[in-house]
């Protein structure tokens, strides 16, 4: 009994969570239901790349719906900007009103948007390489992405992609514009006091090309046959008319479960297979670490111990030749007097751990927030804004920690110290992505940042961020020095050259290997879905992919730390933090091995955007990473050298 009765609980209070979570209503999330022939509002958002036919991808950028080359059929008076959350814009999304008029659970048969439109050479030359790209469009109906369906060969599942092509390649290479909308939208009859009551449950859209749909002289419109393609002349004036058609269709499925279609996970069973092999192979490979690691610091903490007490009985004559014979020929004890002693540039790896400590913090409590449920995809932009918000708040730790390591280095600029910590970092990372920020908005892509959500982000950081960090570095700075259980002596110790792999380049590059190694299988879809603008969702992968991410870091620089030690090398301060920290440099190398194998850019920019970015995120898990190997080594150092006697 008590064996079956843990995992029941466990297992059931796992299942309760999220569905506690949903019963929050986050802005967003509380269902509308509509009553029959009610106007359901279609918004429209902005065109995104998508993987095109040869699973490329061929531009990172985004283009607003009303792009004027673009010559979709705007709303009377113009498109009307929906509110939307801080994150939401940041990540790109720009909703907008748009001329459909659905109403729900009756079907409309042919309809035309607005009149005829012409497209001349320059907008057909845009428009045919944005469909070669491979564009989708993006509407939102009652906050449901309209979606296509898509059949999964390896599942044998149907499931909801979002986004529907802008047009298609034909097999002649022929670039085919999509004007007509076919919308199936999927309703759920609700009893509501007494009567009937609708919820949009899903949105599917089936876009086709018809050359001779056109409007009548009465004002009706004709949306012309199926199978004849509308093929823009890049040399002469296209005149079309954009049609749609609407069908709606009774759902069993519930409101609350009509994200389930959306979220596909391509493959389960090799996403679990890697994951579990990936971490059974980390778990193993630091069990034997940790046991051979503990096994050889047992035998040398009881050979110094067993050493200490010889010297002491034997005050007279041989025990001086005992002592210098056996205790100098090895170890990490050597170096007790210096292993404590300040590192160089104490300043700014105080100024990175208080930063590291904060994305720490940070990462940590998105993922949680993410796992149980309180993310989902119907709030669109509500991770962003919540990963700023953390973050900001999240200042206040950075303070702490960075005054607590500077004052534990010795360090004597303590108000450089109390600047740098809420400033350099943020402002590097801020101050690079408003440089990225420029070229987008050159290019005259919808994925430009406003001006007015950058002020935001100044503005957050300012009045949260940075007051939070100056108290927490206050607060810091009041606590007693953390001491080592070791006096670091007056003169330091000669490093003797390093040899094979703990040189500084071999052993940097090799520690930032089995990190990378335990986030490797994720990051290819996070960073698919970053940017293909695909809803990411498999947060309880993350979620173990960031546990193991963490395990590895420490025990992999705690290693490095302790084959330093033993070869008398003490300076170990920067070589863990560069040594755990490359687990970003393979991280931008993996986008770089991505961007060869799998992105076909034309131009500078996107790659310039491309690369930039990579490097921007390498540069964040940089810091995170080297920060955990530090503070592990760190921990490891202060509990070998406290199981010592030093006299
Ligand atoms: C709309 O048309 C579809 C077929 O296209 C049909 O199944 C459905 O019942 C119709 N809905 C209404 C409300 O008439």
């Amino acid at each position: 009994m008590r064996f079956t009765d843990r995992p029941t609980l466990f297992s059931s209070v796992l299942l309760a969570l999220p569905s506690l979570s949903s019963a929050f209503y986050l802005p967003g999330v509380a269902p509308t239901s509509y009553d029959e022939g009610q106007t359901v509002p279609l918004f429209v958002n902005h065109l995104t790349p998508g993987l095109s036919r040869d699973d490329q991808l061929h531009s990172v950028f985004a283009y607003d719906y009303y792009h004027p080359q673009l010559h979709f059929c705007q709303p009377e008076g113009g498109p009307k900007d929906i509110r939307e959350s801080l994150g939401s814009i940041l990540f790109g999304d720009r909703i907008q009103t748009s001329p459909f008029e659905l109403h729900m659970a009756q079907n409309e048969t042919c309809k035309a948007i607005c009149g005829e439109v012409k497209f001349d050479a320059r907008s057909a030359k845009f428009i045919n390489r944005r469909i070669a790209q491979g564009y989708n469009i993006n509407w939102l109906v009652d906050g449901l992405p309209a979606a296509q369906l898509h059949y999964d060969a390896v599942t044998q599942t149907k499931f909801y992609s979002p986004g529907f092509s802008l047009g298609d390649l034909d097999d002649s290479g022929q670039t085919v514009l999509n004007n007509h909308f076919n919308i199936e939208i999927d309703y759920h009859r609700v009893g509501y006091r007494g009567k009937s009551q609708y919820r949009v449950v899903g949105v599917l859209v089936y876009p086709e090309s018809r050359a001779d749909s056109r409007v009548l002289e009465d004002g009706t419109a004709d949306c012309g046959t199926r199978n004849t393609i509308v093929a823009l002349n890049e040399e002469a004036e296209t005149p079309l008319t954009w049609t749609y058609s609407v069908s709606w269709k009774e759902s069993p499925t519930a409101w609350a479960t009509r994200w389930d279609k959306y979220l596909h996970v391509y493959d389960p069973k090799i996403h679990w297979f890697s994951l579990i092999n990936s971490a059974v192979f980390v778990v193993f490979l630091v069990g034997m670490v940790g046991m051979i690691l503990i096994r050889a610091l047992k035998k040398d903490i009881a050979r110094y111990n067993r050493l200490d007490m010889i010297s002491l009985e034997d005050l007279d004559g041989t025990s001086a030749a005992v002592e210098d014979g056996i205790q100098e020929d090895s170890g990490w004890k050597l170096v007790h007097g210096d292993v404590f002693r300040c590192p160089k540039s104490p300043l700014l790896l105080s100024v990175l751990l208080g930063n590291g400590a904060q994305l720490f913090m940070m990462t940590g409590v998105t993922v949680v927030f993410a796992l149980l449920g309180l993310l989902s995809p119907a709030n669109r932009g509500f991770l962003a804004t919540a990963i700023l918000l953390v973050s900001a708040i999240f200042g206040g730790i950075s303070g702490y920690v960075s005054a607590r390591v500077y004052k534990a280095f010795g360090g004597e600029a303590w108000k450089r110290n109390i600047v740098m910590t809420p400033l350099l970092i943020p402002g590097f990372i801020f101050c690079t992505f408003f440089l990225f920020n420029l070229f987008v908005w050159a290019k005259g892509s919808s994925g430009a940042v406003p001006f007015g959500t950058m002020l935001a982000l100044v503005l957050i950081w300012f009045v949260i961020s940075v007051p939070l960090s100056v108290a927490g570095s206050w607060l810091g700075f009041r606590q007693a020095a953390i001491e080592g259980p070791t006096k670091t002596n007056q003169i330091p110790r000669q490093v003797p050259p390093m040899s094979g792999s703990l040189r500084t380049i071999p052993s940097i590059l090799l520690t930032g290997i089995l990190p990378f190694g335990a986030i490797f299988v994720e990051l290819y879809f996070i960073m698919t879905s970053l940017w293909t603008n695909k809803i990411y969702y498999m947060f309880g992968f993350l979620f173990l992919c960031y546990g193991l991410m963490i395990i590895t870091s420490a025990a992999t620089t705690v290693l490095l730390v302790y084959f330093l030690l033993c070869a008398e090398n003490y300076r170990w301060h920067w070589r863990a933090f560069f040594g755990a920290g490359m687990t970003g440099g393979y991280v931008f190398l993996n986008a770089l091995i991505f961007w060869a194998t799998r992105v076909s850019f034309g131009g500078l920019t996107g790659t310039v955007l491309y690369v930039g970015y990579s490097a921007l995120i390498g540069f964040v898990v940089f810091i995170l990473t080297g920060s955990i190997g530090v503070f592990a080594s760190w921990a490891f150092i202060h509990r070998i050298y406290g199981s010592i006697k030093v006299d």
